[in-house]
């Protein structure tokens, strides 16, 4: 006798403090493995190198250090939250955990690979999410066996202290698994914002603009780069200006998340400034190379 057949019943939602696993353990990868931590959640934190990975964990704990300087954190939370954080090298380590978030550089194909990779390592149910800026999430989960897992789940930098994380959904996304990571970032005690899976989404695509016009306005000659910063932080309350914001993001990053909207939505305004490229090609990177638009004489590579 065959059982009749109705709708799949839903996924439990995650635990109140899942296993995580964070593949990248850069800017971004070590500031959301303190948050999870923060959390409760058991997090390991992964990337190509025993170093680079401690270098992440080092930064996570700073990150939280700074957190209890600020107030913001209790002592006794932020150790225990440090206890909580280990290192990995390679993906097997994912198969324990309930989410992964993939915070790799913002490049698709490494990505893909990334994510087809993790599919062979995690169990049926471990919901997969990328913190991509910009990447359509539908891209990424092509050549997925269930690209329905893959959901978009954008923080923001640094984590600890932006309280936004955006929610992305790709056409092939299901609706229990963005349920499942949106009851997730709210027990983080993030707030979600919905965007389309459009190219940049909301915020980088803001992001992208806000960076790129006053990129464009330093090679004019039109304002120097103090008096442009000042303009956008004075005249329009904005907490940084933007080649302090720039700085932070890092402009690689920004570079690759004005490629994928230019790409995408064929529009000459995402078109990168000159001068942001060549920082590039020439390793100035922002904070995370010790200089960008700015100086930062005590923050070596891997600091922030
Ligand atoms: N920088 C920001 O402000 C910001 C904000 C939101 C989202 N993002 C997104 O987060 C992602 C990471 O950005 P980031 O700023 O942390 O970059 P980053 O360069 O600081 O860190 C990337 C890390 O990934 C590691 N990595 C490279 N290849 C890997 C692999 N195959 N497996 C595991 N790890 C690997 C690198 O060694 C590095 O430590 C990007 O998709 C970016 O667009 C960045």
């Amino acid at each position: 006798m065959s059982t009749p057949k109705g709708p799949p019943a839903p996924l439990p939602v995650l635990s109140p403090a899942p296993q995580v696993f964070v593949v990248g353990a850069g800017l971004m990868g070590s500031g959301i493995a303190a948050q999870c931590a923060l959390a409760g959640c058991a997090v390991q934190l992964e990337d190509v190198s025993a170093e680079l990975a401690k270098g992440g964990l080092d930064r996570a704990r700073r990150a939280l250090e700074h957190a209890v300087g600020r107030g913001e954190v209790a002592a006794e939370r932020a150790e225990g939250a440090v206890a909580r954080l280990t290192t990995a090298v390679g993906l097997s380590g994912a198969a324990s955990a309930e989410i992964v978030i993939e915070a790799a550089p913002e490049e698709l194909a490494l990505k893909r690979r990334l994510f087809a990779d993790l599919e062979r390592s995690v169990g049926p149910e471990t919901v997969l999410a990328s913190n991509t800026s910009s990447l359509p999430i539908g891209a990424l989960g092509d050549g997925l066996r269930s690209p329905g897992r893959l959901v978009g789940l954008h923080f923001f930098n640094p984590v600890l202290q932006m309280p936004l994380v955006e929610l992305i959904s790709g056409r092939r996304t299901d609706a229990d698994v963005a349920r499942r990571a949106e009851g997730f970032a709210r027990g983080l005690g993030k707030t979600v914002v919905h965007s389309a899976d459009s190219p940049g989404f909301v915020t980088s695509r803001a992001l992208a603009l806000l960076v790129n016009e006053a990129a464009r306005m330093l090679e004019q000659g039109v304002a120097a780069r103090d008096d442009i910063d000042a303009a956008y932080r004075l005249g329009f309350h904005h907490p940084m200006g933007p080649f302090e914001l720039v700085d932070l993001v890092g402009i690689d990053t920004t570079v690759a998340i004005l490629d994928v909207l230019f790409d995408g939505l064929h529009d000459e305004r995402y078109r990168a400034a000159p001068v942001l490229r060549k920082m590039v090609a020439e390793g100035r990177l922002g904070r995370k190379s010790g200089e960008g638009f700015y100086a930062y004489p005590s923050r070596g590579p891997g600091r922030t």
